[in-house]
């Protein structure tokens, strides 16, 4: 979604803000755009297209100045354009607001705007919010900060907001409602950005402003207060993360990075979470077991791939305690009229903390008097702050627009959830918590192993890259898994793919198989009773003639036999071999996607979090 960076200080602006703008293209846009205030004048240059083409424009039309706002565009209302570009003016081209967010009623303000002499000249929401703030100015705010308050009473939806004003030449305001924005906060000079990295390689120190708070930053310092003007003070927070963690680090993409990473996030996890004793230790969430044992049924509620971890979620908690879970997409959940009670642990599973529809259900689940806890990958997110417990699943920033490591770790999450709670509940011995602990150990080196391979994966990708569509078919444990399999290929390669639990394969997909289809199956074993049936199936897609990509284990013969070709996994315990397999399926799409030339960190149309409904 769309991504801000605001300076304010003694160095030129622009190019801080383009430095900004280039490490949130992760975030998804289609056009950008820049304001500075250059010598008692406004200047803004915008265009359609990536960065670069900003940078050219920047070329032939220079501009420097102490203070500025820049923004990438998703576009939301109105195709992409440079006129529907932000940063946006009121009439007079004195004040200009780069907005993420969405703002619900700008119908309405906008008749009520035109009818008042106003005139418009994008198609966006966004720009109702300028011209509010000239028409509170008009009936007679006391000053800027006065009339973004009033203006921004009015406005419903989200918002994360720069704004700047040639009234107010040497301030920078900031604000924000449900859409993600952070102040950073430097010597002598201030930030404002969507996104950590944005910044990070400037300030560590950051303030992650709440809903309904303004900003008023000024080179010297940061004011912030209420929208009702009751001041705040401020927590500033030092970012944990390094920058380097925001770097490809000699890797072509981010997303391959982060994909080599999962060994080291994983063991990470395992090392915070199991001591010597092999016993799992919770204590970083701050509940006692206290807190647990009234937990009667849990759900799960989440997006996209982290919904996916959710389904996961579902099968390893039931399987190792006696609690009951259901798995809901945010989207959904937040308007079917679930039933809930204060004994339902509503987990939410997010790699950003700010994905609209998930916040949304959490903040329903509370307000019906549900605890929530949180696995969640960024640290001061609003679903983080917004939680009674937060698991941080500490992947580190996750710039590839395609999730890896942040789906891992949810997956690792979950393990330690279940044991923890299989054992609190009495489900599970010491001696069971602690072979679970052992098997779980042993999933970082066997992820090892899978990308010691990737030559072989990028040979099977290149086989199979060029057909329209791919099946991707898994049982059990490894259903979450087909499914994630087949969102990763779709996202990155835009090859059309299905994830199926095999066991529908003749409820429908069957059809769709012929000599040109490949049908991804993924069929590890150790003790699993669904290998029979994958088998089964696998049989059925090889009398079909289908192309059997099969993700298996080493020395399997069984599989060997059947398919057309292998992505070799090392056998891990099955209840922890959806960690494994999906690597070799991240790896698929990746070099499916590089065959294809696509845009594999900044696929079409995406965008890394999904802000708005
Ligand atoms: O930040 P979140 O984990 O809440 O994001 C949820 C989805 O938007 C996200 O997983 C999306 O599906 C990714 N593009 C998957 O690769």
């Amino acid at each position: 979604m769309c991504g801000i960076v605001g300076y304010v200080g003694p160095r030129d602006a622009v190019p801080l803000l383009v430095d900004g703008l280039k490490r949130l293209e992760y975030r998804g846009y289609d056009s950008a755009g820049l304001a500075v205030m250059e010598k008692g004048r406004l200047e803004i240059r915008k265009c359609v297209g990536r960065l670069a083409a900003l940078e050219e424009k920047l070329a032939r039309e220079p501009l420097s100045g102490a203070m500025g706002i820049g923004h990438t565009r998703w576009a939301t209302h109105g195709e992409p354009s440079e006129i529907n570009s932000h940063p946006h003016t009121d009439s007079t081209g004195r004040l200009a607001v780069v907005h993420n967010g969405i703002i619900e009623n700008f119908e309405k303000l906008r008749a009520e705007l035109e009818k008042k002499g106003h005139r418009f000249r994008s198609e966006t929401d966004t720009e109702v919010i300028p011209h509010l703030i000239e028409q509170e100015l008009r009936e007679g705010a006391a000053d800027l900060a006065e009339a973004i308050r009033r203006a921004l009473g009015k406005a419903r939806g989200a918002y994360a907001l720069g704004i700047l004003s040639l009234d107010d030449p040497e301030t920078m305001y900031a604000a924000r409602l449900g859409s993600p924005l952070i102040v950073g906060v430097g010597d002598g000079e201030q930030f404002i950005a969507s996104d950590v990295p944005a910044i990070l390689n400037q300030t560590r120190r950051v303030i992650y402003l709440e809903d309904g708070e303004l900003a008023i930053l000024r080179a010297g310092g940061v004011q912030v207060m209420r929208l009702d003007g009751t001041p705040v003070e401020p927590e500033v927070r030092e970012v944990r993360f390094q920058p380097e963690a925001a770097e490809r680090a000699g890797f072509e993409t981010f997303m391959r990075k982060e994909i080599h990473e999962q060994p080291r996030v994983l063991r990470a996890l395992l090392a915070r979470h199991v001591n010597d004793s092999d016993e799992v230790n919770l204590a970083d969430i701050g509940w006692s077991d206290e807190d647990w044992r009234p937990v009667r049924r849990i759900v799960i509620v989440s997006c996209g791939t982290a919904y996916y971890a959710g389904l996961y979620g579902r099968l390893i908690i039931e399987a190792l305690t006696g609690t009951p879970v259901e798995v809901e997409l945010g989207s959904e959940f937040r308007y079917r009229d679930a039933k809930l009670a204060p004994d339902i642990l509503v987990v939410s599973v997010s790699q950003s903390g700010e994905t609209a529809d998930t916040l949304a259900s959490i903040r329903l689940a509370r307000r019906a008097g549900c605890r929530v806890l949180s696995i969640c990958n960024t640290q001061g997110s609003s679903l983080a702050r917004e939680s009674d417990g937060l698991f941080y699943t500490e992947a580190g920033p996750e710039i590839g627009v395609a999730s890896t490591k942040a789906y891992t770790a949810q997956l690792m999450a979950f393990a330690l959830i279940a044991i923890y709670l299989g054992r609190l509940q009495g489900e599970l011995t010491a001696e069971q918590e602690a072979g679970l602990v052992r098997d779980l150990r042993a999933v970082p080196d066997a992820i090892h192993y899978v990308l010691s391979r990737e030559d072989e994966i990028r040979t099977v990708a290149g086989k199979h890259c060029d057909g329209p569509s791919a099946l991707y078919l898994g049982r059990k444990f490894n259903y979450p898994t087909a499914l994630e399999g087949a969102l990763k290929n779709k996202e990155i390669s835009y090859q059309h793919a299905e994830g199926y639990a095999a066991g529908e394969m003749k409820h429908g997909p069957i059809a769709l198989i012929n000599e040109y289809l490949p049908v991804v199956c993924i069929c590890t074993r150790t003790r699993d009773e669904v290998y029979e049936k994958m088998i089964s199936n696998m049989k059925e897609v090889e009398a079909r003639h289908g192309r059997i990509i099969a993700v298996a284990n080493d020395g399997d013969e069984t599989v060997a036999r059947l398919a057309g070709d292998m992505l070799v996994v090392p056998a891990v315990r099955d209840e922890f071999s959806p960690m494994v397999n999906v690597v070799a399926l991240q790896l698929l799409a990746y070099f499916a996607a590089q065959a294809r030339g696509t845009d594999i960190d900044k696929p079409r149309n995406l965008a890394k979090s999904v802000t708005v409904e």
